[in-house]
Parts: C-alpha cells; sequence; structure tokens
C-alpha cells in the first residue's frame, strides 16, 4: 500500500508555525490515503550541543503534540526515533555508498557548522542527512510492479535532503538489486517556507535570533497575538502580495492563506484600503483559534504520561518489525551473515 514517512527533531520546547505548515498539517492528512509512519528524531537531535535530560523531556512533549494536532495512533505509527536501532545500522550502510563531496554539497550542514566554526561542528552534523536517508528508506514500501507511492511531507529546506535520498536509493537499487522505492518530497504549495515575523527574509526557526520572530505552538494568545500585532510589515499599508517589496506582508498573507484555506486574491481584495491593523488582528485570532486546541490537548496528554509511553512503546515495536524487515533484505544483498 502506498506509504508515507516523515520525521520532526525535539530540539526546542515547542513546534513552531513553521513546522505545523510546512509539515505537520500534511502528516495529519496523509493518514487518510497513506500507511504512516512519523518520527521524533532524537539521534539527529544529538549532532548539536544539548543536556541529556531536556533532550528527553523534549521528545515526550513533541509526540505528545503530534498526537494533539491529530496524528492518530490506531491508524499510524508514531515513533522515537533511538526506539529502533535499524536507522543507526541503515546509515552506515548507506554512508558507505555516500561520496565524501557529495554530502560536504549539503547545504544545510555548511550553514549550521559556518555558525559553529567549521572545525567544531561533529561528524554526526556532516553524517545527518545520510541518516535522514536511512529514516525514509527502512519503511520503503514493497517495491515492484503497481503501487509504488511513497511520499515524505516536508518544507521547503528539507529539498535537498530529499534528492540525496533518493539519488542513495537509485544508487544502492542499482548496485545491489532493486530494494528501495525511490521517495517523493511532498512539499505543500504557499507555506513551504514560513519567514521569520521579524526577518521576513529568512526563515522562521528555531535558532533564530529572536523569539519575537516564532510563534509557537504550545504559547499562549497573549504572546502569539503581540507577536503578530508587532511583526514587521513593509511601508505603505496596501495588503499586496509582493515577495520582493513586500516581504513581511507576503510572508503574513501565506500564513493567513494557509491557515484560513482562502485564495491569496481574496485576502487581498478583502483588506483592500482597511490597512494592516485590521489584517493581523484577524491573522492572531486565526492562529490562536488554531494553537489553543492544540497547546490545551498537549497538556492533557503530558499531565499522566502512561498513555503517551504506551502509544510510544507501541509505536516502536510496529516500526521496529518494519525496519527490521527491510534490514533482512538490505544485509542479505550487501554481503552480510544472517543475524547470529
Ligand atoms: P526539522 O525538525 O527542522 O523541521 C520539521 C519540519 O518542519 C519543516 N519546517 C518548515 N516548513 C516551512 N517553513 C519553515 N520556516 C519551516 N521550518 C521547518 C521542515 O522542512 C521539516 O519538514 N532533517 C529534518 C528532520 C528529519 C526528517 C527525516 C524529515 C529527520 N529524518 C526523515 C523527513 C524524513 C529536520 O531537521 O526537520
Amino acid at each position: 500500500s502506498p506509504r508515507v514517512l516523515s520525521g520532526i527533531q525535539p530540539t526546542a520546547d515547542s513546534f513552531h508555525l513553521g513546522n505545523y505548515l510546512g509539515a505537520l498539517r500534511q502528516w495529519v492528512a496523509l493518514q487518510d490515503t497513506h500507511e504512516a509512519f512519523y518520527c521524533v528524531v532524537d539521534l539527529h537531535a544529538i549532532t548539536v550541543d544539548y543536556e541529556p535530560a531536556v533532550l528527553r523531556r523534549r521528545c515526550k512533549v513533541a509526540a505528545a503534540q503530534l498526537l494533539a494536532m491529530g496524528v492518530d495512533p490506531d491508524r499510524s505509527t508514531l515513533f522515537v526515533q533511538s526506539q529502533v536501532p535499524e536507522h543507526a545500522e541503515l546509515a552506515w550502510v548507506l554512508g558507505s555508498i555516500t561520496g565524501f563531496g557529495e554530502a560536504g554539497r549539503m547545504t544545510q550542514f555548511k550553514d549550521k557548522s559556518a555558525k559553529q566554526g567549521a572545525s567544531a561542528a561533529s561528524v554526526g552534523l556532516f553524517t545527518y542527512p545520510i541518516l535522514q536517508a536511512a529514516d525514509i528508506l527502512l519503511y520503503t514500501p514493497e517495491p515492484g510492479e503497481g503501487e509504488r507511492d511513497f511520499q515524505v511531507p516536508v518544507g521547503e529546506d528539507q529539498r535537498q535532503h530529499l534528492e540525496l535520498t533518493r539519488t542513495l536509493a537509485q544508487r544502492f537499487n542499482h548496485r545491489f538489486g532493486t530494494t528501495f522505492v525511490v521517495p517523493e518530497a511532498y512539499i505543500p504549495q504557499g507555506a513551504a517556507k514560513i519567514a521569520d515575523l521579524q526577518e521576513p527574509l529568512s526563515k522562521m526557526s528555531k535558532s533564530s535570533s529572536s523569539p519575537q520572530g516564532i510563534l509557537d505552538v504550545l504559547e499562549e494568545s497573549g504572546p502569539l497575538r503581540k507577536k503578530i500585532m508587532r511583526s514587521v510589515t513593509d511601508t505603505g499599508t496596501e495588503v499586496r502580495y509582493d515577495p520582493e517589496e513586500k516581504p513581511g506582508v507576503t510572508n503574513l498573507l501565506r500564513i493567513y492563506s494557509a491557515l484560513a484555506q482562502t485564495p491569496v486574491t481574496d485576502l487581498e481584495q478583502r483588506y483592500a484600503g482597511s490597512g494592516y491593523g485590521q489584517f493581523k488582528k484577524d491573522l492572531a485570532a486565526l492562529v490562536i483559534d488554531t494553537f489553543t486546541p492544540i497547546r490545551e490537548r498537549t497538556e492533557k496528554l503530558l499531565a499522566d504520561e502512561r498513555d503517551l509511553d504506551r502509544i510510544l512503546a507501541r509505536g516502536a515495536a510496529r516500526a521496529g518489525e518494519v525496519a527490521r524487515g527491510t534490514m533482512d533484505v538490505v544485509r542479505d544483498r550487501v554481503g552480510f551473515l544472517g543475524r547470529g
């Protein structure tokens, strides 16, 4: 059957609006049509500085938020990456068919390592996209005739990692025999790159310079409203879509359009002549209406962690079964002895 896989890092106390619109909303929708595997990627999170106790907590909060957004554990497999050791095992195999120069061309590595000073960056940060390819390819549908649908819902910033994943799948298939369905990036129109509210030319990101530019899913209505009202707009008063001249307003229009499922042109008409104030007020109400129930459900799930732990244990068991099935084939193809 068609499958979908995606992952998210537990690197902050809350997911943000960029994660939600760029990826997580699609995770929820794709459960209706696909067998879904969704993963909190803690192995990826340890490639930069972190605190073990904070990481453990954030994994739980991440899983709770995904459930609160509508990831349904009865229909989808929700799990934590480190609980399925095959991720690291396949990453090793794929690393051995990845060129050093090929990995070095990944722009996210270049950006992140530049921030830390190139020699301070870990080897794990360098091989990060290979682990991501393993995350995906472990859950390949059976290759063959008929259905070969394998989707990976992500934001624009993951496009290059998905390209590498496709290259590695094809290379492995060519070298060792067809094993993987080549996955496709499932990137939404319009909301694939949500910008920072204070710096509309940069993407909204956990590592952004100021919290004023980020709308957190678990944030209270007061601060959410304040951040939106104080978001950077552009000279003039017109609510008009214009990425060159009006990047701030354009970002807000994209957010509004995605949340209200209304075309941008309709919004431009609705706010013609009314200035930025009313537009921002209505947008704030929309964001608050979206995030408040998610925050409340997340808090409830975290109040008693037994259910959450049970769901994650079940997810890890199911994901492990699929992952071991794939690794049995991979191990055989690449010439390893059977599992002792
Ligand atoms: P991460 O944890 O940084 O982000 C999770 C998802 O949110 C998307 N996203 C955005 N979309 C639109 N606008 C933004 N400003 C924005 N910021 C983040 C990301 O594109 C992503 O889809 N390497 C991945 C995690 C990963 C993964 C995987 C993804 C690990 N293994 C396997 C898919 C499949 C990452 O760091 O995402």
